[in-house]
């Protein structure tokens, strides 16, 4: 049987869990049930989910697991596991739980171990951090490097740029880390503008090393570094400047990149999933070698419960069929990631990245159209900012959007611990205003003392009525330390790649941005004289590109 019929089988049972449901509010389902918390909260490396307030009955969640047995995710799990060409576009492995295991077995992809060219990378990684934060890193003119740029988009940024921002504490005794993505010149000037080219270090990472942004940043640094050393493009000593990451070496090689500065990856890393890989070089200078292991150790913990955990224990799962229910049957086109952490500021555009790039499709694996709700829009900005920009639409709102509050419950500055307290509360609060609302009836009684005219209080209380029953996850971290935040991150990775299973998608390609990215090294030829604007666009491109031609400079 395919998957698209699996999923069709379960969808009428489902339907009338969701007519069951649709009506009933959570408040009542606390009412009639008040271990709900204990039945619906689950412990897992290093992390705590209370996902008590949804939607749900265990009627529903049942049928939610059966779809999910039903899927073969366990089948899948394990082919992705062991190294099966599960990309089948691409007809390649999906392996990123490799670089983060440490047992004796052998894994491999296409009939080879990968795990020896794994450990033999990641001690390359660590000797060149260690040499990069213990001052042996020397620049061309013999000086320590004092600042590492990395130059890298998608993929190749977002989890070391997130990461590094969330472990900021952990990196106090390395160099200075910055990031470059945008092909906008801005960025990269902004941030050369303050450093010195005999203390800098980049680190140019790209899986394809043809991206066409990274490239050109990388361009502009040697350029940037070959003027301030006083040296030519093309001197040798400026490669001291240049690492390269890549899991296609020989474009690296080409563009005069040092074998010893090449660290290498494998097209069986996904990019959105490579920050575990060489692509986390910055991530084991900016905290070391040995905080890269832990974070690296955070992750198989959390590979360790989703591989062996049963559906009903198992985290990534969880949070995967409950983004199923409302998806499906809530029509809810969008899910909110709330991280109460300035720390994990970045976390909602790595999890863009990671959900929408991975399940944002409408044709099964096999071809076929898929007829139901696939990935959601993923968004979100660290709590309280939110609170003051966009919360008002998650209460009041037309549309039903699920939220997952991320809350560290210790802080690394005791001496705030009140300012810390401040932040948590406000989780709770949102989480509990989202779930209870507060109906007509109390906002009369209250507005009772104002001595209000009947149509004033009529409309205010139209106005402040809030429904509540708006569903919200709670994930309690117990510390931002590597190993927490590697676990955080396989759990978003194992969610993903369950709904992704269960919707029938091929989760690790992502066909959608090739024809973008043709259509940009055309029209920048044809802006820059090198071919010429014909008839070859439509009237609205066409019509853009005359008037661009002439405005930009
Ligand atoms: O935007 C598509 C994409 O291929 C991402 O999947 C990837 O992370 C990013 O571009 C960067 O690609 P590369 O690492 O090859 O430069």
């Amino acid at each position: 049987m395919s998957v698209s019929l699996v999923n069709r089988a379960f969808l009428p049972v489902l339907q009338q869990d969701f007519s069951r449901l649709e009506s009933i509010h959570m408040r009542d389902l606390f009412a009639q049930d008040p271990r709900r918390v204990e039945r619906y909260s689950l412990a897992a490396a290093n992390l705590f989910l209370d996902y008590s307030k949804n939607r749900i009955d265990d009627e529903a969640l049942d049928h939610l697991f059966e779809l999910a047995a039903a899927s073969e995710l366990g089948a899948a799990r394990e082919a992705m596991f062991t190294g099966q060409a599960i990309n089948n576009t691409e007809d390649r492995a999906v392996l990123h739980t490799a670089l983060r295991y440490s047992g004796p077995d052998s894994i491999a992809a296409e009939g080879v171990n990968v795990m020896p060219a794994i450990r033999e990378q990641r001690q390359r990684l660590a000797d060149c951090a260690r040499a990069v934060r213990n001052g042996q890193w020397l620049g061309a003119t013999g000086e320590v490097i004092r600042d590492v740029v990395n130059i890298g988009i998608g993929g190749s940024d977002l989890g070391p740029a997130m990461v590094t921002q969330a472990l900021a504490p952990y990196c106090r005794s390395g160099p200075k880390m910055h990031f470059v993505s945008n092909v906008d010149p801005v960025l990269i000037c902004d941030i050369l503008s303050d450093l010195n080219p005999a203390t800098t270090l980049f680190i140019v990472a790209s899986k394809t090393f043809t991206t066409q942004e990274t490239l050109a940043n990388a361009g502009l640094a040697k350029r940037w570094l070959a003027a301030g050393l006083d040296l030519a493009v093309d001197d040798n000593s400026l490669q001291q400047h240049m690492l390269a990451v890549t899991a296609r070496p020989s474009a690296a090689k080409a563009l005069g990149y040092l074998d010893a500065n090449i660290f290498c990856f494998w097209d069986w890393v996904g990019g959105r999933y490579s920050l575990w890989s060489a692509v986390g070089l910055p991530i084991a200078i900016a905290i070391g070698p040995e905080g890269f292991d832990e974070l690296l150790a955070g992750a198989e913990e959390m590979d360790e419960h989703f591989r062996s955990a049963p559906l009903k224990e198992n985290m990534p799962l969880v949070l995967a069929v409950l983004g199923i229910w409302y998806r499906q049957f809530f029509n809810s086109q969008s899910y909110a990631v709330l991280p109460y952490s300035q720390r994990l500021a970045r976390l909602p555009a790595y999890l863009q990245q990671l959900d929408m790039e991975s399940n944002g499709k409408s044709i099964q694996k096999d071809g076929a159209p898929a007829s139901w709700a696939t990935g959601p829009v993923i968004w979100g900005e660290p709590g309280t900012n939110g609170q003051h920009a966009f919360y008002q639409l998650i209460h009041q709102g037309q549309d039903l959007i699920p939220c997952d509050f991320l809350v560290p419950t210790s802080h690394e500055a005791p001496e705030h611990a009140e300012q810390h307290q401040i932040l948590v509360a406000n989780a709770v609060a949102q989480a509990e205003a989202l779930m209870c609302g507060k109906s007509a009836e109390q906002l009369r009684a209250e507005l009772a003392e104002c001595s209000l005219a009947p149509d004033k209080l009529d409309l205010l209380v139209a106005h402040k009525t809030m429904p509540g029953n708006r569903p919200s996850n709670c994930l309690l971290i117990p510390e931002l330390s590597p190993k927490v935040l590697g676990s955080l991150i396989a759990l978003y990775e194992h969610k993903v790649f369950c709904q992704g299973v269960i919707w029938g998608l091929n989760s690790f390609d992502q066909w959608g941005v090739e024809l973008g990215k043709q259509l940009a090294s055309r029209i920048c030829r044809e802006m820059c004289g090198e071919d010429s604007v014909g008839a070859r666009h439509d009237p609205s491109t066409e019509a853009l590109l005359a008037r661009l031609s002439a405005e930009v400079c």
